[in-house]
């Protein structure tokens, strides 16, 4: 029997075996072996219960918002590196109680994420999914305006059409940035990748339209999705804010909790050749989601269906 010293020893087991460089974690606490030796001060239930990943400028903050004012359900505590998102399934609070509470945590670039459906299942397999989805020519506007608003310089040099209609030989930054817009659109491709490793009925496709129009009627159906109890009535909890344009949690007196300044924002309406240019560019795509939502046996939303009836 041959051996050789640790290091060099590690160094020839990832030649033999290179995808074990990028660890895949699992639950300890799936191990009998494990949680017999598992800390008393531990618990084995602080890993969520559901994801929600995205896409980014969809409405997944305003589905959290409301998601957290039910009694049962519970976030991530906010990282203070990655902002509000934790961005790996850290940082969670000890749940009250640790039967009925439903921890969630949201990273919105989970989506679009090569690596994140396999790591999800690996770690938390029985986890529910949830994914919200708007027209993805409206998705990239509205990050383009974002990455605006946080100053990126290549967004405040660049104009949007600029940024869309980018040639493969224009600037780095410039194709940079364009990948970043563009890419978490092709919805059905993402999709389908968090379905190899989840089955169908461990995933809720929102309608974000309907979330920003109906949100009481949108988390009736993600309360039924989740089996979580006691029922919360968000008719009673909600209501819509004039001044903000949008939904907002119902507070005592009237007064009203909105999503702040940087949800929501005030912008020009998207110009119409950069409107054409991505109902040109998305059309495989939207074609694709809808097989994709026939198959799973959902109904299409409204601008899936408009963008359909767009003639080539
Ligand atoms: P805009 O700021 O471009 O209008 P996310 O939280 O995923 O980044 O999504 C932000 C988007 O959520 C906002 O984009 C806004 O249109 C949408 N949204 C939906 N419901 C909302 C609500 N009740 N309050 C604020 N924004 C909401």
């Amino acid at each position: 029997l041959q051996t050789l010293p640790p290091a060099q020893l590690a160094h020839k087991y990832f030649e033999l075996f290179p995808d074990q460089k990028d660890p895949l974690w699992q639950n300890p606490c799936d191990d009998k072996r494990h949680r017999d030796i598992w800390s008393k001060e531990k618990t084995c239930d602080r890993l969520p219960k559901f994801l929600v990943i995205g896409p980014q400028k969809t409405g997944t903050t305003a589905l959290c918002l409301f998601l957290i004012m039910h009694p049962s359900i519970l976030s991530n505590s906010p990282s203070p590196k990655s902002f509000e998102e934790v961005q790996y399934m850290d940082f969670f609070p000890v749940p009250s109680n640790v039967t009925t509470d439903f921890l969630f945590e949201k990273s919105a670039n989970y989506f679009h994420s090569e690596e994140a459906p396999k790591r999800a299942a690996s770690l938390v397999p029985k986890a529910k999914i949830i994914t919200i989805l708007i027209d993805p020519s409206d998705r990239a506007y509205s990050w383009y305006q974002h990455q605006r608003s946080h100053e990126d310089p290549a967004a405040l040099k660049f104009s949007f059409y600029e940024v869309i209609s980018a040639g493969p030989n224009a600037p780095w930054e410039l194709r940079t940035l364009q990948k970043r817009c563009l890419v978490p659109g092709w919805y059905a491709s993402h999709i389908e990748r968090w379905l190899v490793y989840f089955p169908p009925f461990q995933l809720l496709i929102i309608d974000g339209q309907q979330l920003r129009t109906a949100p009481a009627m949108v988390m009736d159906e993600v309360q039924k999705f989740l089996g979580v109890s006691p029922h919360y009535n968000y008719s009673e909890a909600l209501t819509f804010d004039s001044h903000k344009g949008f939904w907002c949690q119902l507070l005592e007196e009237g007064k009203t909790k909105c999503l702040g300044k940087s949800k929501g924002r005030k912008y020009p309406p998207m110009d119409s050749d950069s409107r054409a240019f991505l109902s040109g560019y998305y059309r495989d795509h939207n074609v694709e989601l809808s097989k994709l939502l026939h198959r799973l046996g959902q109904p299409l939303p409204s601008w899936l269906r408009q963008e359909l009836q767009k003639v080539r």
